[in-house]
């Protein structure tokens, strides 16, 4: 898919495009993962991709690994193995591998080429987008980073059937967020696609946005008042709108 950005995003639907580009770019394949994304993603790579990926390199999954840290241990693994300047990095992970890797690659030898192969739902609707790439330091999340492109963005929606539940229903919450600053169809159409995650994405959404505003709020209660008005849901475009919505709180 051409888009307006300087590289392509593929939906593929079985990784075919993603062999293809690789074999095309480079003849030196490292993949990037968390602990996770190896077990539950790396398998379902063909065998035939599998055996020509040079090295793996797994870092230990979490936000709280989003750090210098775990960089170091990538720039290890990355000159361990030679890597040259025109080494494929194969990023197939969350958003948070997305964004250590990237980074990583950014600055590994003034720059590697890297693409992203996002695992969970907030990568594929939102962080392998945008080429934002980075750590976070000390208490600071994403104090250190890049803006460098990917490649390409292979987007290959079977990955998400091991993600668990709760990881899928807080980017639901990322979906309808965007939706709701978009339009009242383009909140349609995702309602229309998210059927059972809808009440607990809105629910996601209007605590985060009732948080900012009320910290002594009862999370439950408002849960249960998106939940009972699901199917009822009109459009949201600003908190007094929300306020409305959800009613009263008792
Ligand atoms: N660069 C950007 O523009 C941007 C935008 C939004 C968020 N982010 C960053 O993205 C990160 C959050 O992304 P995330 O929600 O994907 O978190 P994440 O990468 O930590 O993934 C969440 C959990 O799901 C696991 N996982 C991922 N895919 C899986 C799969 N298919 N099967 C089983 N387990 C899987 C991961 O190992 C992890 O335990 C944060 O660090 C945030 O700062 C970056």
């Amino acid at each position: 898919m051409n888009t307006s950005l300087n590289y392509n995003i593929c939906f593929d639907n079985d990784l075919s495009q993603l062999i293809s580009y690789c074999n095309e770019q480079s003849s030196e394949i490292i993949v990037g993962t968390d602990s996770n994304t190896y077990k539950y993603c790396y398998p379902k790579l063909n065998p035939s991709f599998q055996a020509q990926i040079k090295h793996i390199i797994e870092i230990p999954a979490g936000d709280q690994n989003k750090n210098v840290e775990q960089v170091y241990h990538v720039y290890s693994e990355l000159s361990k193995v030679n890597s040259r300047r025109n080494t494929l990095l194969l990023i197939l992970g969350g958003g948070m591998c997305g964004d250590l890797f990237g980074y990583a690659a950014s600055t590994y030898k003034r720059g590697i080429p890297f693409v992203h192969v996002p695992t969970s739902l907030l990568a594929m609707v939102d962080s392998s987008v945008g080429s934002k790439n980075g750590v976070n330091f000390q208490s600071y999340k994403n104090l250190i980073g890049t803006f460098t492109d990917p490649k390409a963005v292979f987007i290959h929606s079977p990955f998400l059937q091991t993600l668990p539940l709760r990881e899928t229903i807080s980017a639901f919450a990322e979906c309808y967020k965007h939706a709701i600053l978009d339009s009242p169809q383009h909140l349609e159409l995702i309602r229309l696609k998210t059927k059972n995650g809808y009440d607990r994405a809105i629910a996601t959404i209007a605590m985060a946005m009732w948080s900012d505003i009320d910290t002594n709020l009862n999370a439950h209660n408002i849960i249960c008042k998106c939940a009972s008005r699901g199917s009822n849901f009109n459009y949201i475009k600003d908190e007094q709108t929300l306020r409305k919505y959800i009613g009263p709180l008792s």
